[in-house]
């Protein structure tokens, strides 16, 4: 059994009269300490694998395994610790809380975790040691994201999740967050999934899901994903 398994996977979201499919049978494996890269088209179905996968919206039917446990089979108490304990998110627009610190958000973070990293040592290792007691008002959008890279882990996270993290910076900022993602993934041996509408990208990835209109199109691995620095889009 891998890491992490979808079986069939099905999300139906219900719009007043109409019926919204937005998995369309999903099936895919990730092994742990995987880089794996979710990329597709806008509509396609990448956030909604995501948050299934990280315990924010639940499946209509089908089997959803993370190391070893059935997620899919989780109650509302153990749906609030999973989340907690074992799931790192990233989001395309940061989330920081606005009146705290770097140092403060990542503290926020890890009060309520619990086998956290020290939080000033995670922010020195994400490249923002000279910047830990400013407002995210204070710092570039990089710089904000590192910020939210360094709050999920340090919850030390079984998976860190990352739902558009560079779609909100410019060229050389994005590739800087995703080379600090894969660096991260590989030092930790954390397994990290990052969701992309950028097909450019998908030679990083140790493994790759194309993803259309709910439904897996392609599952590749790659022996040898692509250095960032060396990918131009
Ligand atoms: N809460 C919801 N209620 C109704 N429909 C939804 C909801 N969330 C998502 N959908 C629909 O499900 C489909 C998949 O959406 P999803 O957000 O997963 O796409 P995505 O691949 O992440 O797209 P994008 O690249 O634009 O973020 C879309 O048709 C979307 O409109
Ligand atoms: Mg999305």
């Amino acid at each position: 059994m891998s890491y992490i398994e979808f079986k069939d996977v099905r999300k139906v979201y219900h719009v007043g009269e109409v019926d919204i499919t937005a998995l369309d049978g999903i099936n895919l494996s990730i092994e742990q300490g995987e880089f794996v890269v979710i990329a597709g088209a806008s509509g396609a179905g990448k956030s909604t694998i995501l948050n299934i996968l990280g315990g924010m919206d639940t499946a209509t039917s089908g089997e959803i395994i993370v190391d070893g446990s059935r997620v899919d089979r989780l109650n509302d108490r153990e749906m609030t610790d999973y989340r907690r304990f074992d799931i790192g998110f990233v989001f395309q627009f940061y989330n920081l809380v606005q009146n705290l610190t770097a140092l403060e958000n990542v503290e926020l973070a890890t009060e309520i975790c619990r086998n956290p990293l020290d939080p000033r040592q995670t922010l020195i290792d994400v490249g923002l040691g000279e910047r830990i007691d400013n407002f995210p008002s204070q710092l570039s959008g990089g710089e904000q994201q590192r910020v939210a890279i360094a709050r999920a882990l340090a919850k030390n996270p079984k998976l860190l999740l990352c739902d558009e993290p560079t779609g909100a910076l410019d060229y050389v900022t994005g590739k800087q967050i995703l080379l600090l993602l894969q660096e991260t993934c590989r030092r930790n041996r954390m397994t990290t999934i990052i969701i992309t509408h950028n097909l450019a990208l998908c030679p990083m990835g140790d493994k790759v899901f194309r993803v259309n209109s709910g439904r897996i199109v392609s599952a590749e691995v790659n022996p040898h994903p692509q250095d960032i620095r060396t990918i131009e889009w």
